[in-house]
């Protein structure tokens, strides 16, 4: 069987020698996984930030998905987290091999929160999570641990980096704050749920896919829901963050305080990934970057 690879996998090869490594033995693995799984193709490939999805029927003719994930730690245990919502609000794990990153996935729908008023879309991921915060399992990720290393590497930035200091120490002071007590509140977390990532289904309105699933504080997920589609905010970017943060907030029952806290930390920690990706002077995209995280700290303070 030979697939057709979509040009924007395709280039995700020049992201690096692994990145390139796994382009390349994208046929083979889809012909051998086919193979095993006796799976028919169904319909023309799709793909994400990190993957290749394909449109396959299982032996039961049931309409299903094949991804095909980048190996990064962040999602090594998509697996076990989509495994134990067992469908509920989350895409239903058909068959998996970790190993490969291979996924069957129930085939959803194609729209995704994108279509939908940012606001609502807010509410309905909110929705989502009340579902998905289920108690953690043994061997996900700490939340704690992740953001520790991250916070280590953030007292180490120099007072003349291109995040303003006080927010770096804010974020910091931060992340030994709201971790102090993470025994207590354990719960399985998505991780990336953006518009991107929650498709219509039939069984349930919508559904998550693609969690990066980390065990800590529920008032860790909102984020992304802040930080991507910013040009929809431009006008009034302060007043869009804290329409779309209360609407999470409200709708997921989460904690003020807590939730904003952790928004500073994420976008804090976002900020400085980009000054890494740059090794040196930042470009204009670059600085963008890092004006839009250190906007979105400085609203949700109000
Ligand atoms: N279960 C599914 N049903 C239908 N389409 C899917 C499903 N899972 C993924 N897709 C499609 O593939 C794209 C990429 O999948 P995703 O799991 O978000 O991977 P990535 O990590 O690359 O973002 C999605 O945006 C969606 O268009
Ligand atoms: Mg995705």
């Amino acid at each position: 069987m030979r697939t057709v690879i979509p040009v924007g996998v395709q280039a995700m090869a020049e992201r690096g020698a692994q990145w390139a490594a796994w382009v390349d033995g994208l046929p083979r693995l889809v012909s051998q996984i086919v193979g095993e799984w006796r799976l028919t193709p169904d319909g023309e490939a799709t793909h994400g930030h990190c993957s290749l999805v394909l449109p396959v029927r299982d032996t039961s003719g049931r309409p299903t998905v094949l991804k095909l994930g980048f190996p990064d730690d962040e999602s090594a245990h998509e697996h076990l987290a989509l495994q134990h919502w067992h469908g509920d609000g989350a895409a239903q794990l058909v068959r998996a091999d970790p190993a490969r990153r291979a996924l069957l996935l129930e085939r959803l729908g194609t729209d995704d929160l994108t279509g939908l008023w940012d606001v609502e879309a807010c509410g309905i991921a909110g929705g989502l999570m009340l579902t998905l915060h289920r108690p953690a399992v043994p061997r996900l990720r700490r939340l704690s641990a992740y953001v520790g290393r991250e916070a280590d590497i953030l007292g180490r930035l120099p007072r003349d980096s291109p995040i303003p200091h006080r927010l770096v120490e804010q974020a910091t002071t931060l992340v030994h704050a709201l971790t102090a007590d993470e025994g207590s509140s354990s719960v399985i977390l998505h991780g990336d749920l953006h518009y991107g990532n929650v498709l219509a289904g039939e069984r349930w309105p919508w559904l998550a896919i693609d969690p990066k699933p980390l065990a800590g504080d529920r008032n860790f997920e909102p984020a992304p829901l802040l930080w991507n589609r910013w040009d929809e905010l431009a006008g009034d970017v302060r007043g869009g963050l804290l329409r779309r943060f209360d609407a999470v907030v409200d709708a997921g029952g989460l904690d003020e305080d807590r939730a904003r806290g952790w928004v500073v930390v994420r976008a804090v920690i976002n900020a400085r990934w980009t000054l890494d990706g740059a090794r040196g002077a930042l470009n204009p995209e670059q600085r963008d970057r890092v004006t839009r995280f250190v906007t979105i700290a400085k609203a949700v303070q109000r």
